[in-house]
């Protein structure tokens, strides 16, 4: 009874003994929570436009995207067909060399370069299966339609190349192993390798001239 009336008295004076019940906090406006889009469930989640996969960043065994639409995840699609109609105006022309890969589909194209170049070589370009963007639907390997330097260092010295370094960003779409940056990423510069991150952050990780690691506040992921 005693503690009753000392909590009426305390609430008379303006003290409140469950913060809980007091006006919510107003919620978040869009734009900040678009602000801080990489926390820990958005990296984790393999159906997260944000996933992180890398060397230390397996995906789920057996893993598959449930809305391919072709092979690339729907919203990274309707971006990449932007993508190559902005290209054709500037009379790029791309073809996709590859997309979405099943994880089996990885597994025989590594262990074909294992057998071809050794293991230590083929990890520097190739990923293993569980491992591979290509397995989340959000990666896309783009090449010139007439095959000049198809999956070659080369082709981001082509006009092709040199119009994904510069302009790939603005349909959410990054370079994902850029020149320079093998000690993060954990591969050779692949300058045909594009991943959907969604604009926003495509254009930060662009302009910042870093990667999907150091965005993502992540430790580099040079080898397994
Ligand atoms: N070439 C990239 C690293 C892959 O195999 O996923
Ligand atoms: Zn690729």
């Amino acid at each position: 009874y005693i503690l009753i009336l000392l909590t009426v008295i305390l609430s008379l004076l303006g003290w409140n003994p469950s913060p809980k019940q007091s006006t919510p906090a107003k919620p978040q406006t869009q734009s900040t929570q678009q602000k801080a889009p990489t926390t820990v469930s958005t990296i984790n989640d393999p159906n997260n436009i944000l996933v992180v996969v890398n060397k230390n960043r397996p995906l789920p065994n057996g893993y598959a995207p449930s809305d391919l639409s072709g092979n690339v995840r729907s919203e990274a699609k309707k971006h990449l067909d932007e993508l190559v109609v902005g290209a054709k105006s500037s009379n790029i022309n791309f073809k996709i060399i590859s997309a979405y890969r099943s994880q089996s589909a990885q597994a025989s194209i590594y262990n074909g370069y294992v057998k071809r170049d050794g293991q230590a070589t083929a990890d520097t370009y190739s990923a293993r299966p569980r491992y591979s963007e290509h397995q989340t639907g959000l990666a896309i390997d783009l090449g010139n339609s007439d095959g000049v330097c198809d999956l070659e260092i080369c082709f981001g010295d082509t006009p092709a190349g040199l119009w994904i370094k510069n302009n790939a960003h603005n349909y959410g779409f990054i370079v994902r192993y850029p020149s320079g940056k093998t000690s993060i990423t954990g591969y050779q510069y692949e300058p045909w390798h594009l991943r959907y991150v969604g604009i926003d952050v495509a254009k930060s990780i662009h302009s910042s001239t870093s990667t999907l690691e150091e965005y993502s506040n992540l430790p580099p992921a040079p080898s397994y």
